[in-house]
């Protein structure tokens, strides 16, 4: 049989369409879209990620699920994962150049920059809940600065980004904040390790009480590579996926350096409690391109690490 040559031109990169350009430009939070974040605790950044963006970070959680870790949590039933850490790192066994990348692109650490007015931010940790269809389970009601105060945090000065991978919704179990509950400060908690993660929640009688006086709960919900801010103190849940949906959503908490936690008599893990406390430097908004490239070696730069004894599991 003749051998065919191809007049094919080589592969060359799809073209940018408007809503990357968009995507690459819109970095800047206006006066407005701050004044919302304080005011409500939290600001919702529609389509901040793009299709093929959100598909290489699904592929990416897809591949980390099926490592043994203890980097990973799983469900009580079905053995399926419901938390992964660390996937923003340059190292560890959920290591991941996509999320590396995603986590340092300019359009997400602009904004987070300009909510905590401060540059010099790093990682507390990365949290990717995957709430699979019919065994993903709850989250109680609570503030993520009652862990965090007791992981040694001084101040409540931090803020976590929200990615959506799926389309959240009521059934599958989005995420709810109660608008405003942010200024109430820091509330009493109580540890809970109801669904195998444990965590501290708001006692029902204080949630009863704020709930009376506060807005109803908003839904979370966008499509896929929607992004939220949300304050470290806004009061939030989520139910259990009743649905045939899977809902991932990834969570990147940035903590300013100046903020970074006291030492603890028995720190959590840094999987959990980062002690990688080196400024991040932004990347680049091409995020596929340069996770293709790999993790510079500046992604490596040398931690300023806590004394060894604060980092034992
Ligand atoms: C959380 O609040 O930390 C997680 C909630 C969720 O993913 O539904
Ligand atoms: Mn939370």
């Amino acid at each position: 049989m003749q051998q065919q040559t191809s007049t094919q031109p080589a592969p060359t990169q799809p073209a940018l369409t408007e809503g990357d350009r968009a995507r690459l430009k819109a970095t800047h939070l206006t006066g407005a879209q701050l004044a919302e974040y304080r005011r409500d605790g939290y600001l919702i950044l529609p389509d901040l990620f793009s299709p093929a963006e959100v598909a290489a970070m699904k592929a990416e959680l897809a591949r980390i699920q099926r490592i043994d870790t203890d980097h990973l949590v799983r469900e009580k039933t079905g053995g399926v994962a419901k938390t992964i850490y660390r996937v923003h790192e340059a190292d560890g066994p959920t290591r991941s150049a996509v999320f590396h990348a995603a986590s340092r692109a300019p359009r997400l650490l602009d904004p987070v920059r300009q909510v905590l007015a401060d540059d010099a931010l790093y990682i507390h940790h990365t949290k990717c809940n995957l709430k699979t269809a019919i065994d993903g389970s709850v989250w109680q009601w609570h503030q993520d600065y009652g862990s965090w105060q007791r992981d040694g945090i001084p101040e409540p000065r931090l803020t976590t980004a929200l990615i959506m991978l799926d389309e959240p919704t009521e059934l599958n179990g989005c995420l709810y904040f109660i608008p405003g509950s942010h200024r109430e400060g820091s509330l009493e908690a109580e540890f809970n390790d109801a669904t195998g993660y444990r965590f501290y929640v708001v006692p029902k009688p204080r949630l009863i009480e704020l709930m009376q006086r506060s807005p109803e709960p908003v839904p979370i919900v966008g499509r896929p590579g929607t992004a939220v801010l949300f304050d470290c103190n806004i009061v939030h849940a989520s139910g259990h996926n009743l649905s045939r949906h899977d809902r991932w959503q990834v969570y990147v908490v940035y903590n300013p350096v100046a903020n970074r936690p006291k030492p603890v008599p028995s720190p959590r893990p840094d999987y959990v409690r980062s002690v990688n406390f080196h400024p991040l430097q932004p990347g680049s908004d091409d995020i596929l391109a340069a996770a293709a490239a790999g993790i510079a070696p500046a992604g490596r730069a040398a931690a300023m690490t806590a004394p060894a004894a604060e980092v034992r599991r």
